[in-house]
């Protein structure tokens, strides 16, 4: 009998859920110094959406039905991915995250930026324990090129704070870097750990790739347009630090067109109201039509990678409906 008839046909996503938030609460994240180790049981028990995980889980079950077994792996994608928010969250002034003070303002930088190290050290530590020895070296050889892509695309989007001729180009190999390149390795992971070919592997990580432009786009939408009672965040912030998002570089192109120069007037002040600023540039975007704009890119992006995924052949054919389904939930989501 082939595999294919025997295969159940999905778990469900609260399940997967279940099993993620259960192994999450059973890490070793204590130690001395006690605030060294606290900022890191903090980060990761203020929840989230737990999407890398269940990108990898996803992923895996294109290929073999025993998702359980992924699931320390898994993890271990939320790990990093909260380390780099412990020490995104300094290099944006970001007071709050998953509706809670950021680990910074409760601790301090050095407490938080500390913690962080100790984090990416843990992800490696508990890869090794997780990931198969057959499969190990090539796991760690795409997640360090990941895992660099992510420090480089961080630079970049600091950089581009003060820059005021950052290209659209730019912008978005700069969140393919800093975002889309850890939901790639997150499917290409889960498919490797499920007995996918590399090229297979590879392809998903294509897939996860677009889905990351497209949930990074959303990002930005969200940022500003966000219902603040949910989203866990400060609403505007990229706004106050002159984040260059496609919302930002949309509106600044179509400004210049317009010979106008309001929202670069905003843009160069440094002593300014908070309130009062993301109040003016949420105008100008409205006026502009930039929501619109850039619902129509991140759609564009999400298209591209369910083509891919349609065309890619897995073992488990079935299964590809449930990632699509995943992805879509993604482009919806509302924080
Ligand atoms: C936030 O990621 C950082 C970005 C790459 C935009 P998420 O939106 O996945 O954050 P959580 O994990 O659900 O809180
Ligand atoms: C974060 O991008 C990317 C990484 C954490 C690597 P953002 O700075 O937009 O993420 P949020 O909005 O703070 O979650
Ligand atoms: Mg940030
Ligand atoms: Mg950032
Ligand atoms: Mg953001």
């Amino acid at each position: 009998m082939s595999k294919e008839t025997t295969f159940a046909p999905t778990f469900s996503l609260q399940e997967a859920q279940k099993a993620l938030e259960n192994h999450i609460k059973n890490l070793n994240t204590k130690g001395k110094p006690k605030d060294l180790y606290a900022p890191i049981e903090y980060i990761m028990s203020l929840g989230g959406k737990r999407m890398r995980p269940l990108l990898v889980l996803l992923g895996y079950s294109l290929y073999d039905s025993e998702w359980k077994n992924a699931v320390a792996p898994a993890i271990v994608t939320e790990v990093f991915h909260n380390f780099t928010l412990l020490h995104d969250d300094i290099m944006d002034n970001a007071p709050i995250r998953r509706g809670q003070p950021t680990a910074h303002e409760k601790w301090d930088e050095n407490t938080a930026l500390l913690s962080g190290d100790l984090m990416l050290i843990k992800t490696y530590q508990w890869f090794l324990e997780a990931v198969p020895s057959d499969k190990f070296t090539s796991i760690l050889q795409l997640f360090n090129t990941c895992a660099i892509g992510v420090c480089e695309g961080q630079q970049f989007d600091m950089e581009f704070e003060s820059r005021n001729d950052v290209e659209i180009e730019e912008y978005l190999e700069m969140i393919k870097l800093k975002t889309a390149v850890l939901l790639g390795f997150s499917l290409e992971l889960g498919a490797i750990l499920g007995g996918a070919k590399p090229s297979e592997a590879a392809q998903l990580r294509e897939v996860g790739i677009l889905a990351g432009i497209g949930f990074q786009l959303h990002d930005d939408i969200l940022d500003v347009y966000a219902d603040p009672k949910t989203f866990g965040k400060r609403v505007g912030g990229d706004i106050t630090e002159n984040k260059k998002t496609y919302l930002m570089l949309t509106a600044l192109e179509l400004e210049k067109q317009a010979k106008g120069n309001e929202l670069q007037n905003w843009i160069d002040k440094t002593d300014f109201d908070e309130t009062e600023k993301v109040k003016a540039v949420t105008e100008l975007y409205n006026n502009l039509n930039i929501r619109t704009l850039t619902e129509e890119k991140m759609n564009e992006y999400f298209e591209k990678s369910y083509q891919i995924l349609e065309n890619l052949s897995v073992r488990h054919d079935k299964q590809k409906q449930f990632l699509k389904q995943f992805l879509m939930q993604i482009q919806e989501r509302q924080k």
